[in-house]
């Protein structure tokens, strides 16, 4: 009979941050492990909408928009106010800053806790209404020693958060997250109700076969990344061409950066000085998971977890994914002028 029993050693996400923050001894309280279970429970109940969007009436425009000018989908609205809504009700968080708000939330005194939440609450809008797989990101910081909560909390570099992740919205609901040793990948189970380990120290292959890129942008792109996207589609013998992957979901692109290797690019361009994606709740997650998944996460020219942020929306290009490639995109920017 080649007829296995199904397992009875199923680890969860829970259980597994907790084992994590047992070998950090005294220094843990269980409060990340905390913050972490209701951002699952934004997860669970993000992805329950998604999943039902086009029966309840979830699908289109919300009739705003926000402050990055961009009009918000009912989705986006709604995964943001579930996302406020349980962060505060957790009592471990203090500041939050979201893609669909102007200004970053001050967690009043009765529900403040010692965390610093950024997020985008449902990434790829833009294909909610064709059913392509969508997400939410987050980064996550401690409160300044002292500090009762204050915008200057989250305009810390990238390389300070404590962890990073993602919830993919697809076939199935998949959080990935790095508390800052590795990254680890977790399915829901729907009828547990509950995200388990499916994806154990995720790693990115050193080098992949993948460009993703929107080359709708080619007319704008400034001369070293046109250069670097013509070394991967017409190498020199024997060396064959790369393919492209695009979803226009950062966190689908990410997503499969991460599990096949490749490389991930929104570069400024002579439209977008700074490029699209938003520094604290798109970039600097996603470098976090990337250096953690041995990747190498680069704005052409410096380290994306490096930067400063002075403001809680800015933007900033990105290239992101395996080791080798990164490498030669920024060979390409140090040579091509
Ligand atoms: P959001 O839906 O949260 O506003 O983010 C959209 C972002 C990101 O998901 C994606 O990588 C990028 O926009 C796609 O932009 P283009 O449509 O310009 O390619
Ligand atoms: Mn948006
Ligand atoms: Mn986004
Ligand atoms: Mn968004």
């Amino acid at each position: 009979s080649g007829e296995e029993a199904p397992s009875t050693e199923i680890i969860t996400l829970t259980r597994h941050v907790l084992n994590d923050q047992l070998h950090l001894g005294s220094a843990a309280t269980g409060d990340l492990t905390l913050l972490l279970t209701a951002i699952q429970l934004t997860s669970k109940f993000i992805a329950t909408n998604v999943r039902k969007a086009r029966l309840i009436n979830l699908v289109g425009l919300a009739g705003e928009t926000n402050v990055q000018g961009e009009e918000q989908k009912k989705l986006d609205v709604l995964s943001n106010d579930i996302m406020v809504n349980a962060l505060r009700a957790s009592g471990k968080t203090a500041v939050l800053v979201s893609e669909e708000l102007d200004n970053a939330i001050i967690i009043e005194e009765k529900h403040r806790g010692k965390y610093c939440v950024v997020f985008d609450p449902l990434d790829g809008s833009s294909n909610i209404d064709a059913g392509v797989n969508i997400g939410t990101i987050f980064g996550i910081y401690r409160v300044r020693p002292g500090s009762d909560g204050a915008v200057e909390d989250v305009l810390r570099p990238g390389n300070e958060m404590v962890a990073a992740g993602y919830t993919m919205y697809g076939s199935s609901a998949n959080l990935v997250l790095s508390t800052g040793s590795g990254v680890n990948g977790y399915t829901l189970d729907a009828a547990l109700g509950e995200f388990i380990l499916t994806h154990p120290n995720i790693t990115i292959p050193t080098r992949g076969k993948i460009y993703s890129f929107n080359e709708g942008n080619s007319m704008y792109f400034h001369p070293p990344v046109t250069a670097y996207l013509k070394s991967i589609k017409y190498p020199v013998p024997p060396k064959t061409p790369y393919s492209a992957r695009y979803i226009g979901s950062m966190v689908a692109d990410v997503h499969r950066t991460l599990l096949y290797g490749g490389i991930f690019g929104y570069p400024n361009d002579k439209k977008s000085k700074n490029g699209k994606l938003r520094l604290l709740y798109e970039a600097f997650p996603m470098a976090f998971l990337t250096e953690q998944a041995g990747g190498i996460a680069t704005t052409g020219t410096g380290r994306i977890l490096d930067i400063v942020p002075t403001n809680i929306h800015e933007r900033c290009p990105v290239f992101l994914g395996s080791r080798d490639d990164v490498l030669d995109l920024i060979k390409f920017y140090k040579e091509v002028p």
